[in-house]
Order: structure tokens, then C-alpha cells, then sequence
């Protein structure tokens, strides 16, 4: 049954005509073949099926955003929680055979919440040297009684070999404002003075509270149950490949690793088992191609939450889950 949206609802959805004509952009499963070009592609399909027929060491960078250790349904897959040692078991049965997709030089990242992040840090301890722990407060989150809200994620940020990597610290850097202007000689220091308010262009840190979770008025929305945002996905990018880099994702979702890859220049790879969310994906690839914005990211650098007036200007708040 079709969805009653709100009128500013910007949600992304795949009308039954255009089905066909993005089909043509992914590959089923079954149609990989020895020697085919993996540039540029989205395979539906099992990802442990799959995993064989990747020629090991094609990528430059890793994005890891797999079900967390809780009950989801993600339209029709039944992730359902487990112990510790059983989400770890099945971490296991692919995160190894993932990390022989990354090339020497190569960096991952592999997301969580609080609850999975001791799993998801044996099994990265286990291939790779953990260079640190990004904790993204998201903000929205689900309501507890009887429990602090969860609103923070953690991405695990490990690399092949530590004296030999990529990373743009430059590319990354952050517009915050300045709350005490400081002056010396009646000219700011290290802050400049814009019709919008003062600020300053800071290095990042492993705490990211710039971020908020895609909503019903951005463009970039889909119904997916758990789409990261794209601003996200452009730090790590920015960070960690360079321009013609190719960007793995293994569980595609709604396509938000490709589609940013994609929008910053860099070529990608996705796998997802679920064909709707194949579509979504291959629908904002196609409409990366008219407009490669990235919410929040503007002339090269990342603002603030909520500090971008044009970013204001087309979004509304986000309601509360
Ligand atoms: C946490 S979501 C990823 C969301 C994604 N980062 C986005 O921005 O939309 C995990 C995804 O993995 C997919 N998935 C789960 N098991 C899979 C498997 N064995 N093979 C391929 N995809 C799988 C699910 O359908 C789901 O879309």
C-alpha cells in the first residue's frame, strides 16, 4: 500500500515505470562472472555468496555498516539479537573475508552502537591495527524508560599497515562557530567575521556532533530503517581515499557509501541482499549525476550542525522517533 507522506516530505521513492530502467544499473549475483570490471557497480546478493567472486585487494577503502546486534527488520530481513559470542560468530563468518578485499595501503571503517562495539572491535583487532573510535552523536534516538536514550553510534577506523596509509586531515576540516570571540590588536585571532556569524576552521576530533540522521525533508532520505547519512560518509572518504580511489561497501543499504563516492569523484563497489533498497541505491546514483551536494559540506569544508543558513532554508526539524 502506498505511503501518506506529509507535503514537504522529500523521501526518495522508485516510481513502478522506472523500475526496468534502473534494474539495468545492478548486477544480480548470479551474473558475476571471472574477469568482469567491478567499477562502478551494485550487486544484489548475498554478500557471503558474493564474496568469492571479488578479486581480492581492489579496495581502497572499506565501509562497514552491517546489521547491529539488534532485532531489525529490514523489509523483509529478520535480523534478530544475540549473545555476544553469537554476534561475534557471525562478525566472524565475513569481516575476514571482507578485509582481503582492501589493498595494502588500504583503510576501513566499520560502524556500531554501544552494544555491538566490543564484537566489532575483537574482530577488527583480529585483521587490522585499530588506529581509533569515531563516536558520532546522532541525536535522535528511541526514547527509554528505564535507560539512558541511545544517541550515539561508534566507527571503528582500522588500516593494513600503519606506517603506510592515506589520510587528508586537510579535506575534513570543520566550520564551527566561535563562542568567545578572542581579538588581538582589534583583529580577530584565528576566527573570521561573516554575515553569518563568526568562525573558526577547526582539525576534527574522534567526536563528531555535526551530524544528524537523514529526515523526511532532506533530499537524501529513503525509507531505509538504518541509512547513515551522506555528510557522514563524506568525512570518511575525504579522510581516507583520493580522488579515483574505489570505495567498498558490503552492505549497501540504501546506497549512501556509493552514492557520496560517486558525488566526491571516487569509483564504488556495493553489495546488498535486499532488491528494493538496490533500487533506491541505483536511483541516487542517478540523480548524483544533476546535483553532487552533500548536506552540510560546502565549499570544502563541514559545517556545524544547524549553522548553514541555506542548509536551514530547505529542512525542516527533524520530528523525534
Ligand atoms: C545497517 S544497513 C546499511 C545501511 C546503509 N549504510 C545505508 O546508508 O543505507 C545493513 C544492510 O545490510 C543488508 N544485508 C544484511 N545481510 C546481508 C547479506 N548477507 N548480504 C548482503 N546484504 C545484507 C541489509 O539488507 C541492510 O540493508
Amino acid at each position: 500500500m502506498e505511503k501518506k507522506r506529509a507535503k514537504n516530505n522529500r523521501t526518495l521513492t522508485v516510481e513502478p515505470d522506472e523500475i526496468e530502467r534502473l534494474q539495468r544499473l545492478i548486477t544480480p549475483a548470479e551474473q558475476l562472472t571471472v574477469g568482469l570490471d567491478f567499477d562502478n557497480r551494485i550487486i544484489q546478493g548475498d554478500l557471503l555468496c558474493v564474496l568469492d567472486r571479488i578479486p581480492d585487494g581492489v579496495a581502497d577503502l572499506i565501509i562497514i555498516d552491517p546489521p547491529y546486534n539488534l532485532s531489525k527488520n529490514f523489509h523483509g530481513l529478520n535480523f534478530q539479537a544475540r549473545s555476544h559470542d553469537a554476534y561475534l560468530a557471525y562478525l566472524r563468518s565475513w569481516f575476514h573475508r571482507v578485509c582481503a578485499k582492501l589493498k595494502p595501503a588500504g583503510s576501513l571503517y566499520l560502524c556500531g552502537d554501544w552494544r555491538c562495539t566490543a564484537a566489532l572491535q575483537t574482530v577488527m583487532s583480529e585483521e587490522l591495527t585499530v588506529l581509533n573510535r569515531i563516536t558520532w552523536q546522532r541525536e535522535k534516538g528511541k526514547g527509554a524508560m528505564h535507560n539512558w536514550k541511545n544517541g550515539m553510534e561508534d566507527i571503528w577506523f582500522g588500516v593494513k599497515d600503519a606506517r603506510h596509509y592515506y589520510f587528508d586531515v586537510e579535506a575534513v576540516k570543520q566550520k564551527r562557530r566561535v563562542i568567545a570571540p578572542y581579538r588581538q590588536n582589534g583583529k580577530p585571532k584565528d576566527w573570521v567575521e561573516t554575515s553569518e556569524g563568526n568562525f573558526r576552521l577547526t582539525y576534527p576530533s574522534n567526536f563528531w556532533d555535526d551530524i544528524s540522521v537523514p529526515f523526511w525533508s532532506m533530499p537524501e532520505n529513503t525509507d531505509h530503517p538504518t541509512q547513515k547519512p551522506e555528510k557522514l560518509y563524506a568525512k570518511l572518504i575525504l579522510a581516507s581515499s583520493r580522488e579515483g580511489d574505489l570505495v567498498f561497501d558490503p552492505f549497501l543499504g540504501s546506497g549512501t557509501a556509493a552514492v557520496v563516492a560517486k558525488k566526491l569523484n571516487r569509483r564504488y563497489l556495493g553489495v546488498e541482499l535486499n532488491g528494493e533498497y538496490c533500487l533506491w541505491a541505483a536511483k541516487r546514483l542517478c540523480l548524483a549525476e544533476q546535483d553532487a551536494s552533500i548536506q552540510g559540506y560546502v565549499d570544502g569544508v563541514f559545517w556545524e550542525r544547524n549553522t548553514l543558513a541555506v542548509q536551514r532554508s530547505h529542512t525542516a526539524l527533524p520530528d523525534e522517533e
